[in-house]
C-alpha cells in the first residue's frame, strides 16, 4: 500500500504526545524537534498508521525487527497470551523454552557442525552480547576483549566494552572496565583499513583477548561491509590463541544480508551468535548460542544460576520466536527475501549520479547509501534534512554510522516492489529538491 497523501507532519496528536512525553520522559531518550517525531498508533506488513490517522511506509522494519513485515507473529502472541503469560524462567519454566532452545541449536550449531548448540537467553539484544561475554571469561580464563571501531552491540555496560563509537562511550568511560581493544574495522576496497586492521590484530595480545567481539556487516556504524576474508582472518586468529569468535548477529542474523545468517556468506562458524531484533517480529527477547563445548564453560546450577533474569525464556516471547524462526528459515521466505532484495538492489541503482550519492553499499535487504557534498565532505546535515522531508512524504527512514552521513534502508521481507519504486522516486526527487 503505498502512502496516503500527507498534508501535515506531525499532525496535532503527534505534536501534542510530544509535548507531553518531554515533561515526563528522560530527555535523553526520545529526540523531539518541529518536525520530529510521528507517535505510532497501528501497524501491517511494511505499513504504519500514525495518531493522526497518516499512513507510512516504514524503510527500517523499525530498526530490523519487523524482518518479515509488521503483525506477522501477531496470531502466536495472541495464542500464547490465553495460556501463559510468564514463568519462572530459571526454576520452572515455560514448555516454550525447550522448543526454541532446540530450534535455535538446529538451526545454527547443528546446521553448521552437526552437533547441538546451547543457548542463553535474555531480553534485549545487549543482554546477548553480555552472555556472550561472560562466557568467554568463563572459557578461556582471559578478561580482555577486542573489538572494533564502529562497532555497536548496545549500550548495557559489558555491552559498551565492545562499543566503538565514541558518542556512546565516553560519558560512561570512567565506569567501564579497561580490558577492550578496538581495532579498524576493515572496509572493502579500502586498501587502508584492511592494512591497519590486519597489523592491529598481529599486535593484539594473545595471552589476555578472551574474545573478538565483531558484527559481520557494521549496522549502526553506516552499514559498512567488510573485506571478504575478515572473518576467516579472525577465525584463524581465535583458533591459533585460545580465543572465542563472537558474532553480533542481531542486526545482520536472520535473512537481512541475504542468508539466513550473515557469516554464511564467508562460511566461518563462530563459537558464540548473537541474536535479537527480527527473532520474534516484536518482543524483547533475545539469544546467544553457542558450540556446546564452550557453553558447558558454565558450572550446572546448583539452584542458584550465576546469569538470569526474570522474564528469561518468556512464554509469549518464546512463542513468537518460534513462530518468526519457522517463517524465516523457510525456503519460500528466503525466495521472497532474494527476490525483494533484486529489486531494491535495482532500483536504488537509479541514485547513481544522484546529488550527494557518494556510495550505495550493503547486501540483501540492509542497504545504506552515504552523501557527501560535493567538497567530498561528509553529509550529514543533508541526511538529516531528507529524512525529516521524506518523513513528510510518508517514508520512514534513519540516518546511520557516527557521522550521520548514511540513510540506512533495512525493509521488511514483505516490502512489494511498487512500494520499493515509489519510495526510490521520493528519495530521488527529495535529493534532487535539497540541491
Ligand atoms: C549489532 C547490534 N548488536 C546489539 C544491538 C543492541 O540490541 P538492543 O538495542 O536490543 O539491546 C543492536 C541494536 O541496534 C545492534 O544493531
Amino acid at each position: 500500500m503505498l502512502p496516503a497523501l500527507i498534508t501535515e507532519i506531525p499532525g496535532p496528536r503527534s505534536l501534542d504526545l510530544a509535548a507531553r512525553l518531554s515533561r515526563v520522559e528522560c530527555r535523553n531518550t526520545t529526540f523531539s524537534s518541529p518536525d520530529w517525531p510521528i507517535f505510532w498508533e497501528r501497524a501491517d506488513g511494511s505499513n504504519i498508521w500514525d495518531a493522526d490517522g497518516n499512513r507510512f511506509l516504514d524503510l527500517t522494519s523499525a530498526f530490523g525487527v519487523a524482518t518479515l513485515g509488521h503483525g506477522f507473529t501477531a496470531d502466536s502472541l495472541r495464542h500464547q497470551s490465553a495460556s501463559l503469560l510468564h514463568a519462572m524462567g530459571d526454576v520452572h519454566p515455560a514448555r516454550l523454552k525447550v522448543e526454541l532452545c532446540e530450534k535455535l541449536s538446529d538451526l545454527t550449531f547443528q546446521r553448521w557442525t552437526h552437533k547441538p548448540g546451547k543457548t542463553l537467553l535474555g531480553n534485549s539484544g545487549f543482554e546477548a552480547v553480555e552472555s556472550a561475554l561472560k562466557t568467554a571469561v568463563l572459557a578461556t580464563g582471559k578478561s580482555g576483549i577486542a573489538a572494533f571501531q564502529g562497532g555497536y552491540h548496545g549500550l548495557g555496560y559489558g555491552a559498551l566494552l565492545g562499543n566503538g563509537i565514541p558518542w556512546f562511550r565516553e560519558p560512561f568511560a570512567p565506569q567501564l572496565a579497561n580490558v577492550s581493544t578496538l581495532l579498524p574495522y576493515p572496509r572493502i576496497h579500502h586498501e587502508s583499513s584492511i592494512q591497519s586492521f590486519r597489523e592491529a590484530l598481529a599486535n593484539l595480545n594473545p595471552a589476555t583477548t578472551a574474545a573478538i567481539l565483531v558484527e559481520p556487516i557494521q549496522g549502526r556504524g553506516g552499514i559498512v561491509v567488510p573485506h571478504p576474508s575478515f572473518l576467516s582472518e579472525l577465525r584463524a586468529w581465535c583458533d591459533a590463541h585460545h580465543a572465542l569468535l563472537i558474532l553480533d548477529e542481531i542486526y545482520t542474523g536472520l535473512l537481512r544480508t541475504g542468508p539466513l545468517f550473515a557469516c554464511e556468506h564467508s562460511a566461518v562458524v563462530p563459537d558464540l551468535i548473537c541474536l535479537g531484533k527480527a527473532l520474534t517480529g516484536g518482543f524483547p527477547l533475545s539469544a546467544c548460542v553457542g558450540k556446546s563445548e564452550i557453553m558447558d564453560a558454565w558450572p550446572t546450577s546448583n539452584g542458584e544460576a550465576l546469569h538470569t533474569s526474570t522474564f528469561l525464556g518468556n512464554p509469549l516471547g518464546c512463542a513468537m520466536a518460534i513462530h518468526s524462526l519457522n517463517l524465516l528459515s523457510s525456503p519460500e521466505t528466503a525466495t521472497r527475501a532474494s527476490t525483494t532484495a533484486a529489486h531494491l538492489a535495482t532500483a536504488l541503482s537509479s541514485l547513481h549520479g544522484l546529488p550527494f550519492v557518494h556510495e550505495i553499499r550493503g547486501p540483501g535487504l540492509m542497504k545504506g547509501i552515504e552523501l557527501r557534498h560535493p567538497n567530498g565532505q561528509p553529509a550529514g546535515n543533508i541526511v538529516i534534512s531528507l529524512v525529516t522531508q521524506l518523513l513528510k512524504k510518508g517514508l520512514i527512514l534513519l540516518p546511520d554510522g557516527p557521522l550521520g552521513d548514511v540513510i540506512a534502508l533495512t525493509p521488511p521481507i514483505t516490502i512489494t516492489p511498487e512500494e520499493i519504486d515509489h519510495s526510490t522516486q521520493l528519495i530521488a526527487s527529495t535529493l534532487t529538491q535539497l540541491a
